[in-house]
């Protein structure tokens, strides 16, 4: 008989958390005591370690082909095990083009956090995706809700019955049938942990339809937004899980991309060639050494990730501006109508068998 069953998740939209308690309705059925916990909501660095033959879960969203750092972070300080079975699953971005259903792409999340849980003594008994809607509208607009719904019950089945094996004390690691395509993406995920997620973090704006309401602040899992200039401004703390965006009331969070794409096209076409000329004058970058150009990387990813700190709060004390307002604003495809806002609703949710 499998012991009690305590599930930890990350959720920026709802996915990964319905995951979770698809899950543990299925230990509730076979009478086993389950819990789950709202990583946000709990002090991360208080937890106890699992009792003794009580089983684990982890379950989060893919962000950047990992886990997000919140969930990262928590399974690194996660304590060592007293010999528990843990399992693992990742909310992926799934697609529906005509009838097939189309995978995400996990990349390191469920293998680097397996390794860390593996070197604190957890016997890993389930690596699982679940390609649920994606709900990354910076890029694209939400899925139709008629898609959306079909997406979740396909998912809700695939759930229940990987629950209902590790539940019946069987290993199922369905996660490998991706290892190669997850190994190969690894250099983009690495690339995303240090640099991508912080210019992501810094692509949203409120508009002038925002009233204050404070609801994107009070409801931000990591207590990323800030209110700056009376109007609401995005941190470093920030993990584009996209609840914000995708739940504002009066739809006043854009992606600022036409700032980005000026921010980018400035970087590549004048701050770097003038700055690398500028270097030129003091010292000379030999051809062809590896060290040397690892150096030139790295300092060309630090100068990025300056000019996008000073932008950004240049960015934000140019919104007070209606004209500049209005330039960002007309230059940010997630404004248009058609680009919907992704929210899987709890009565679509509910109404599934
Ligand atoms: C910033 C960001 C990065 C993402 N990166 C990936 C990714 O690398 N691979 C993938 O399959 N899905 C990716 N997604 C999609 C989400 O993982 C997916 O929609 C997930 O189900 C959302 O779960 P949630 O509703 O619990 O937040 C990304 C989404 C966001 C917002
Ligand atoms: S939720 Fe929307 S309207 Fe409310 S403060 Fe945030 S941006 Fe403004
Ligand atoms: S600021 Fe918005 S996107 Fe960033 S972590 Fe908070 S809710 Fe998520």
């Amino acid at each position: 008989m499998i012991g009690p069953l305590t599930i930890y998740f990350f959720s920026g939209t709802g996915n990964a958390r319905n995951v979770a308690h698809w899950f543990a309705g299925v230990a509730t059925d076979k009478t086993i005591p389950a819990e789950t916990i709202d990583i946000a909501k709990i002090d991360r660095k208080k937890i106890l370690p699992p009792p003794p033959g009580s089983l684990v879960g982890f379950i989060s969203p893919t962000h950047g082909f990992n886990y997000p750092p919140a969930m990262m972070y928590f399974i690194f300080r996660f304590p060592k095990s007293n010999g528990n079975r843990v399992f693992l699953m990742n909310t992926r971005a799934g697609m529906k083009l005509s009838k097939w259903f189309l995978p995400g792409l996990s990349g390191i999340a469920l293998w680097l956090s397996a390794l860390v849980l593996f070197l604190k003594g957890y016997s890993i008994v389930g690596l699982r995706s679940i390609d649920l809607p994606s709900n990354w509208i910076s890029f694209h607009p939400g899925l139709k809700e008629k898609v959306v719904a079909s997406m979740y019950e396909r998912c809700k089945g695939i759930t229940v019955k990987f629950a209902g094996k590790i539940l019946d004390g069987k290993k199922v690691y369905t996660a490998f049938r991706d290892i190669i395509q997850d190994i190969l993406i690894t250099p983009v995920s690495i690339g995303y942990f240090f640099i991508g997620r912080f210019i992501l973090a810094k692509s949203f704006y409120a508009t002038d339809a925002c009233d204050k309401c404070n609801i994107c602040i009070d409801n931000c899992p990591v207590k990323a937004i800030l209110t700056v200039d009376n109007r609401p401004f995005w941190s470093y703390r920030c993990e584009s899980c996209m609840r914000c965006m995708n739940n504002c009331p009066k739809r006043a969070i854009e992606t600022a991309h036409g700032y980005i794409i000026g921010i980018m096209c400035l970087l590549n076409m004048g701050i770097m060639i003038w700055f690398w000329q500028w270097v030129g004058r003091f010292i000379t970058i030999p051809a062809g050494n590896g060290w040397a150009q690892a150096g030139v990387n790295i300092t060309g990813w630090a100068l990025t990730f300056l000019v996008m700190v000073i932008s950004y709060r240049l960015f934000h004390y140019l919104l007070r501006i209606p004209v500049i307002r209005q330039l960002f604003y007309y230059t940010s495809v997630t404004r248009y109508k058609f680009w919907r806002r992704y929210r899987p609703s709890r009565k679509m949710i509910s109404q599934l068998p």
